[in-house]
């Protein structure tokens, strides 16, 4: 045994010193730091790597951004936000159009009620979506789709329906109910002959959501398969208060999940999400009871993230000053955004007949509503909507900026370009940064004279 130290007289063995740094740090094992890679997320008899890229609507978390994180093993998202819309770009097709043919004669009418989406159509544009960006997967990982619940599409059972039959008849791997969880989701799917294969996760923010889901769980005999524990810090629509979402720890949150679960005797794996923006992050979670972790705004700036250029040089350029919490989002939730997000204070004609994501099952939107107040209080006059935005119009346009917290540190994540802008990373840099940095450290990029170029730059 070799001895490197004497303490008042006794022989230290080396051993000890190494425990002694890993009780100081606890990112050091055996005088290793440890790194994300050290572990395994496992669901099922599948193992990845304990990195999700969560979903990014509308066409942020891209198929291409999610398919390169199933390629490096790990899991990626695609969103199916405004699902049509993406279809349309992506593939030609007439969905959008074929809306709006039927319901053109409602233009300019205040009631809505009478806008619904075809199912089948929509159906289809989900099926079609996530099968050919299944039919182009590569690797070990996985991909999953990111299924915002709150988006009621004036029929919020049949539209929650079309979009989860959709996704599993197209083999999506995995579906993660988010935003405004429906407590009917799983027995929307019952009926699916993949319902008991296809992984099934949920979004929460807290114990108390996640004990009411687990409840109505309980009744169709299908538990989650993971339970994704997103915190104060994340970016788009946030589950906490506009007043006093930053009171709220994501540490603390985690915890309290992980000791119900442990109280319950469930084992589900729990996956912490908001924040984390180094690979160490990651892995104090883990080493805390977590199974992996979920990602999202270091992505943004990826040259497969569906953001247009000049908008992922904003979020590089961002300042923590820059990033507010507002109360914009007709859907009644907080949202985080850049506050030089083109879409504040801009008021635009709502467009439901075309898209009407978030309209309620009676046909009512906070923005449409405040839109046609705003106008009968001035008829003829200039219409201003103050304290909403139209989301469904501005998200597809990408002209709200929403991102997480951490935004203003994308900077500190790659090279400065002589012209003044920043390089752009790739999914594959980001994700494997993740995988294997230690010590909080990021890496940067190789400059750019060093990457093969892509259309896409
Ligand atoms: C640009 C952007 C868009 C997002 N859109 C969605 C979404 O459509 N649905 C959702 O459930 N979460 C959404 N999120 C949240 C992420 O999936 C993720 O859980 C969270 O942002 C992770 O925290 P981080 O961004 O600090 O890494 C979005 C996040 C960002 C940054």
């Amino acid at each position: 045994m070799a001895l490197v130290s004497e303490v008042g007289n006794v022989p230290i063995p080396i051993e000890c010193f190494c425990s002694v740094d890993a009780f100081l740090n606890p990112l050091l094992t055996d005088k290793k730091p440890m790194k994300i890679d050290d572990f395994r997320l496992k669901l099922g008899k599948k193992e990845f790597v304990p990195v999700v890229v969560g979903g990014m609507g509308v066409n942020i978390s891209t198929s291409e951004l999610a398919l390169e994180a199933a390629r490096l093993g790990g899991i990626g998202h695609i969103s199916d936000a405004e699902v049509p819309v993406v279809a349309d770009h992506q593939f030609h097709t007439h969905f959008v159009a074929n809306k709006l043919k039927r319901h053109r004669s409602n233009i300019g009418s205040k009631d809505k009620s009478g806008v619904h989406f075809d199912l089948e159509e929509l159906a289809k544009a989900q099926r079609l979506y996530v099968s050919k960006t299944m039919e182009a997967k590569q690797g070990e990982g996985a991909v999953f789709v990111n299924c915002m619940e709150k988006l009621l599409m004036n029929d919020p059972m049949g539209t929650l329906r079309a979009r989860l039959t959709g996704a599993m008849d197209g083999g999506i791997d995995g579906i993660t109910l988010s935003a405004g969880l429906n407590l009917r989701s799983l027995e929307l799917m019952q009926d699916h002959p993949r319902f008991r294969d296809v992984k099934i996760g949920i979004i929460v923010s807290s114990v108390r959501a996640l004990k009411i889901f687990l409840r109505r769980a309980a009744r169709v005999r299908r538990l989650p398969d993971y339970i994704i524990v997103e915190g104060p810090l994340a970016g788009g629509h946030l589950g906490f208060d506009v007043k006093d979402w930053h009171l709220y720890d994501l540490k603390e949150i985690v915890a309290e999940v992980l000791l119900f679960l442990e109280a319950e005797g469930l084992t589900i794996p729990v996956i912490p999400a908001g924040g984390v923006f180094t690979g160490s992050d990651g892995v104090e979670f883990i080493q805390n009871g977590a199974s992996a972790v979920q990602v999202a705004t270091r992505f943004t700036v990826t040259r497969e993230s569906g953001l247009p250029r000049h908008v992922k040089q904003k979020y590089l350029e961002a300042k923590e000053e820059d990033v507010v919490v507002n109360a914009v989002s007709p859907t009644g939730y907080p949202m985080r955004m850049l506050k030089q997000t083109p879409a504040l204070g801009k008021t635009t004609k709502p467009n439901c007949e075309s898209l009407g994501y978030i309209l309620d099952g009676n046909g009512k939107c906070a923005y449409h509503e405040s839109y046609y107040r705003a106008r009968e209080k001035d008829p003829g006059g200039k219409v201003i909507v103050r304290g909403k935005v139209c989301l469904c119009t501005q998200m597809q346009t990408y002209r709200c900026w929403t991102c997480g917290h951490n935004v203003y540190r994308l900077k500190d994540t790659t090279n400065r370009l002589p012209d003044g802008s920043y390089q752009l990373l790739t999914t594959e840099h980001v994700f494997r940064d993740y995988q294997f940095s230690e010590d909080h450290q990021i890496k940067l990029p190789p400059e750019p004279g060093f990457l093969k170029p892509k259309l896409s730059d």
